[in-house]
Parts: C-alpha cells; sequence; structure tokens
C-alpha cells in the first residue's frame, strides 16, 4: 500500500459521508460534527441503520456469487468507506484466497485506517488507493492498479453506495464508461444506490441534510440506476431492492426480520461485461 495520508489530511470541520456511515454501521471512527449530520438523518429515517446493513449483507452476497459463480478473483472496489468486518477482501479471500483487491476512496481517513487494518492473505494482495471517482484516469494510472490487478483479466468494478455522491453535472455514466472501458469482457459492474422510489417525502429531507452536511446528494429511480448496466448483461434477479438480491436461504430459515422496501431504499445490481 503506497498512497499515504495523514490524519492531517483529514477535514474534520464538515461531516463527511464515509464518517456519517461509520456511525450508521455503529462504528466509532468518526467526528462529532459527522455524528450531528448522521443523527439528523436518523432521526427522520431510523431506518438508516437496517439499510447501512443489508448494503453490507448485499455486498458479501455478490462477493460470493462472483467468486463462485463468475469465477471473479480481481476487484476495483471505489468508495470502499471505512473498514468493516468482513471487508470486501475478507469475502472474496476466505473462498479464494489468491483474490486481489484494490480499494479506492477519495477520504484520507479511510486511506488511514485500511492501511492500518487490512491485511491481505500471503496467496493473495490489496492496495489502497486515495482518489476520485470523478477522476478515472487518475484510478486506473494508480501505480498500485498496475501492481495489483492483472487488465487482461476480468475484474470485479465494485460502486456500493458511491454513486448517489455523484450528480449528473459529474457525468456518471461518461465515468463509468470510462472504467468500465478499461476492462476485458468478462469483468462485471456491481453497485447499490440509494433511491427515493418507495419514500420520496423522507428522501427529500435525507438529500436536504446531506446538502446542508456539504456533501451532494443525488438519488436515482429504479430506471436511472438500471441504465448504469446499459451494454452489460444484468445477473439475475435484474436490479432489485438489495435485501431481495439472492437473499441466502439461510437467512429466512433464520428467522431474520422481513424488510420493507422503504426500510432499504437502495436499489443493486450485478452486470457482466460482454
Ligand atoms: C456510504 S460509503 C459506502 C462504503 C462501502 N462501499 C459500502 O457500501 O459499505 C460511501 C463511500 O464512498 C466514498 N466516496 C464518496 N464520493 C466519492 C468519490 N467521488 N470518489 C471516491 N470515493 C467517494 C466515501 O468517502 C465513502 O467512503
Amino acid at each position: 500500500m503506497t498512497s499515504s495520508p495523514e490524519m492531517r489530511d483529514v477535514d474534520t470541520s464538515k461531516a463527511h459521508s464515509a464518517r456519517m456511515y461509520d456511525y450508521y454501521l455503529g462504528g466509532t471512527n468518526h467526528f462529532a460534527v459527522d455524528e450531528e449530520a448522521a443523527a439528523k438523518v436518523a432521526r427522520v429515517w431510523p431506518a438508516v441503520m437496517t439499510c447501512a446493513q443489508e448494503n453490507r449483507a448485499y455486498m458479501h452476497r455478490v462477493t460470493r456469487v462472483l467468486v463462485r459463480e463468475h469465477g471473479i478473483r480481481q476487484w476495483l472496489d471505489i468508495g470502499t468507506g471505512i473498514p468493516t468486518e468482513p471487508n470486501l477482501h475478507q469475502v472474496a479471500q476466505s473462498l479464494a484466497p489468491e483474490a486481489r483487491i484494490v480499494y479506492v476512496d477519495h477520504d484520507p481517513l479511510v486511506l488511514t485506517y485500511a492501511q492500518t487494518l487490512v491485511r491481505s492473505t500471503p496467496e493473495g494482495r490489496i492496495a489502497c488507493v486515495l482518489a476520485d471517482f470523478n477522476d478515472p484516469e487518475a484510478i486506473l494510472n494508480a501505480p498500485e492498479v498496475e501492481q495489483v490487478l492483472d487488465l487482461s483479466e476480468p475484474v470485479a468494478l465494485s460502486l456500493n453506495a458511491l454513486l448517489h455522491f455523484v450528480t449528473d453535472a459529474q457525468d456518471p455514466y461518461g465515468t463509468l464508461n470510462q472504467l468500465l472501458d478499461a476492462l476485458p469482457s468478462g469483468s462485471v459492474l456491481t453497485l447499490s444506490h440509494s433511491t427515493a422510489d418507495f419514500d420520496p417525502a423522507t428522501w427529500e429531507k435525507i438529500v436536504q441534510i446531506y446538502y446542508a452536511s456539504g456533501t451532494p446528494f443525488r438519488v436515482r429511480d429504479k430506471d436511472e440506476v438500471t441504465r448504469f448496466f446499459d451494454g452489460l448483461d444484468l445477473v439475475e434477479p435484474g436490479v432489485e431492492v438489495v435485501h431481495r438480491w439472492r437473499p441466502d436461504a439461510g437467512e429466512a430459515a433464520e428467522g431474520r426480520k422481513e424488510r420493507t422496501d422503504a426500510e432499504i431504499s437502495l436499489w443493486g445490481g450485478v452486470g457482466i461485461k460482454r
């Protein structure tokens, strides 16, 4: 891991999405300003904690499906978040110890924690890169990407709970295409994305809280999320609310509480590049 941000690079004067998400997940790696904004979201939408947990569970399931059914051994995970166990590499490497993962985030705090907490299996490799999704060339040209990933072999591009932080003016569809263009046939796009489809009134308030705390937020409806998969072959069940994207049989057997779509409010999907 070579990018070495310092704690002094971390802006604690305003809330940050990674640290707010850490609060939703019950973590302790956030500051008062993050807690204040995240608590406001939790007041208007108490389900946010459930949503965050279901988003992680979805990421775990997708990772297992990609290893077992699609032979994926490499990930480019953008918008990684503060490490929360089990992390993507732990799920992938538990099934395929040789798996290689490059984690990318634009928050120096995420990188600081990742460099301290994330450890690869001896057979696999992990690198962490401080970079912005909106600068795909910086990501693709990062030395860590070249050192860890073999771009002649399929790569899973993982954008979980990231693209709702990218506004239309920033052209997320164009940026995504630039990233996918660099990956070979058989590569995969996997993502989750916040939506107001099931509870527009609450989401209007949530979006306002994010904007007021300095973070632009763009919820997208199902058609807009499905557009991210244009030109890719969607894996069954297609774009689905994440808790209903191939739930584990064991989860139902354990009597896990049935969630409503409004409680989750995240579309997810997996598409394969032809
Ligand atoms: C809600 S967290 C999601 C974490 C993890 N992917 C997950 O789904 O559990 C969003 C992450 O995206 C990062 N992020 C937001 N905008 C970004 C951007 N433009 N470039 C890179 N990372 C970004 C934030 O710093 C944060 O760590």
